[in-house]
């Protein structure tokens, strides 16, 4: 135990944990050399694609007669809980500040957290060799933050590799053994996956105890029983191992086919056994929520079944069945953020090859009505009858924003559009501002981290918690193609910004539809007043191209044929919109 060290690394979004994490892979042995390349701890397609960590990832190496479980973690806000669960697991955190950006939201945001659950903490300042790095500055926020001394900050360059044993020497030194635990077994499941062989498959952490293959288990929480079908690291494959000990990090291959009961948060244990189960975690609160359909309304158990299973891998994501009148029976879920929203409907057409359609994503409204108790939607497709309705109140964030001085103008005008409300600004440090603001998370939802980003160069970060609801002058936008209401387009917006919204989602539209053999209106409405349009020409397509030489009368016929057939096409005309539209849509 003595010689086993569990940490993770945590900071903002793209500080370099995932390229840290490849050095120390590197230094270790732990991946062979031929196989190494960048940021190999993403292991999804989508987050090799996007450069974005979306899920934690464990991993264990061997240095200087140490045993090193590591785990990355995500920078992204929208996924905060794979943090907070990897937390859970370990004894210390290496804090990694980048060097050209400083503190940044999700540092304070992530540091926070660490210190709460005791974690011995590892200041690191990384991408040193960038000239714009200002690590003086940078080393005095960090002093202010958590009062270490200056010389325990260590400087590195991922990129370069520079410094990197040092971190390695310092988690060594600085952050604490795993303390022994009991002789029972209590393994904390803080993630999980499905593999067709080995069924769910348990990341746990060991708080006492060790478990091998063939033991009887239990899920404490859920009850349900098991045999052990394999136990092992990762590497950061899953490698099989004889025993899985205190205070280790590792796997437990279950062999259950029923994802559903095994949670993450709950504890494994021996059948017979008289422990006491760990603490768990807090369940995440869904912020935003999106409705799936699928086109072929036999895909429905597909579906299910998809969500169930990922659900494994991403706990933070929830769902619950719906039926809708037009598009039959389909699941509402809910995420932590629109990026979450887009990553799982990418996921579920990439992963599980399902046909779906997609309803723009909606947070949650509270809706007063002229008789009876008030009633909360989660889609303006389910928005009364509007003479029925009273008020409609929406949900608001409280955000701080986390920014240099000179942005603090661009800044302020941002806030401005996005319907905020000051309630004060204060200073970290000489040069950073802390602003807070009542916000509503539709706006924060939206597209708010792109704006807040492209505004300050990057440099702006935020954070928020929820601050109940408001009374606004809110209606519900439709979407009509080719005169037929798109229900999973429709959404909720402020009355003042219904003819912007509509015209950006029409243009986008007109983009991204393929276009019909007739032509086809985009429209926005508000109740029955069209707030915006746009036209999509018909592709015409030709007939005559096989006819050689100037029989015209025969063109003329089958050009006539073409336009009777259209207008045919037109009358009854459905616009069946691919996947791709509505993935499409979901993207700012
Ligand atoms: P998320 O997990 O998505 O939050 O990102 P991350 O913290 O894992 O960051 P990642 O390792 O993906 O690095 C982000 C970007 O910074 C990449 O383009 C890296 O190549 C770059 N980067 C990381 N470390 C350094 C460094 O020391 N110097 C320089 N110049 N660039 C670096």
């Amino acid at each position: 135990m003595g010689k086993i060290r569990n940490f993770v690394i945590i900071a903002h979004i793209d500080a370099g944990k995932s390229t840290l994490a490849d050095r120390m892979l590197e230094i270790t042995g732990t991946v062979e050399k031929r196989k190494m390349k960048e940021q190999i701890l993403d292991i999804h397609p989508l987050e090799r694609e996007r450069g974005i960590t979306i899920k934690l990832q464990p991993v264990r190496m061997e240095y200087k007669g140490y045993t090193f479980n590591l785990i990355d973690t995500p920078g992204h806000v929208d996924f905060s809980y794979e943090v907070s669960r990897s937390l859970a697991a370990v004894e210390g955190a290496v804090l990694l500040v980048d060097a050209t950006k400083g503190v940044q939201a999700q540092t304070l945001s992530n540091l926070h957290a660490a210190t709460e659950q005791k974690l011995d903490i590892i200041p690191v300042i990384n991408k040193i060799d960038l000239n714009n790095a200002r690590v003086e500055e940078v080393e005095d926020q960090i002093v202010d933050l958590i009062g270490v001394d200056k010389s325990e900050i260590l400087k590195i360059s991922a990129k370069e590799g520079e410094n990197i044993d040092q971190v390695l020497d310092t988690v060594i030194e600085k952050i604490r053994p795993p303390q022994e635990g009991s002789n029972e077994l209590r393994a904390l499941v803080f993630d999980s996956m499905y593999d067709s062989y080995k069924g769910v498959v348990a990341f746990v952490r060991v708080f006492g105890g060790s478990v091998e293959t063939n033991d009887k288990l239990i899920f404490m929480a859920s009850k349900k029983r098991t045999e052990t079908k394999e136990v092992g690291h990762f590497k950061p494959q899953l490698v099989k191992t004889e025993k899985l000990r205190d205070g280790e990090i590792g796997y437990i291959a279950t062999g259950l086919k029923e994802v559903v009961l095994a949670r993450v948060g709950d504890t494994i244990a021996h059948v017979d056994s008289s422990a006491e189960p760990l603490s768990g975690y807090r369940e995440p609160k869904p912020v935003v929520f999106a409705s799936f359909f699928p086109r072929n309304a036999d895909d429905y158990n597909l579906l299910k079944d998809a969500l169930d299973k990922m659900k494994l891998s991403d706990a933070a994501l929830t769902f619950e069945p719906q039926s809708s009148e037009g598009l039959g029976r389909g699941f509402r879920c809910g995420f932590l953020g629109m990026l979450h929203v887009e990553i799982v409907s990418e996921k579920l057409k990439r992963d599980f090859t399902l046909d779906l359609i997609i309803s723009t994503p909606s947070v949650e409204y509270k809706i007063n009505l002229n008789r009876g108790d008030p009633i909360l939607i989660r889609s303006a497709g389910a928005l009364p009858d509007p003479n029925s309705i009273q008020s409609i109140e929406e949900p608001v964030v409280a955000t701080e924003v986390l920014a240099p001085n000179e942005y603090l103008g661009a800044l302020m005008n941002l806030m401005a559009e996005t319907r905020s409300v000051y309630q004060s600004t204060e200073y970290v440090g000489k040069d950073t501002v802390l602003l807070k603001y009542t916000m509503p998370l539709a706006e924060m939802v939206e597209d708010f981290y792109d704006r807040l980003k492209s505004v300050s160069s990057g440099y702006a970060s935020f954070n928020y918690e929820p601050a109940g609801y408001n009374t606004d002058d809110l209606v519900k936008l439709d979407i009509l193609i080719a005169g037929d209401l798109v229900e999973p387009f429709s959404k909720i917006v402020h009355r003042s910004l219904a003819y912007k919204e509509g015209k950006r989602m029409v243009e986008k539209l007109k983009e991204i539809v393929p276009s019909q053999q007739f032509a086809v209106a985009l429209q926005a409405a508000v109740g029955s007043k069209i707030v915006a349009r746009k036209d999509l020409k018909a592709r015409r397509k030709d007939v005559t191209g096989y006819l050689y030489g100037g029989d015209v009368t025969r063109k003329k016929k089958l050009l006539e044929k073409q336009k009777k057939g259209k207008k045919k096409l037109k009358a009854t005309g459905k616009v069946n919109l691919p996947q791709k539209v509505f993935l499409e849509m979901l993207r700012r």
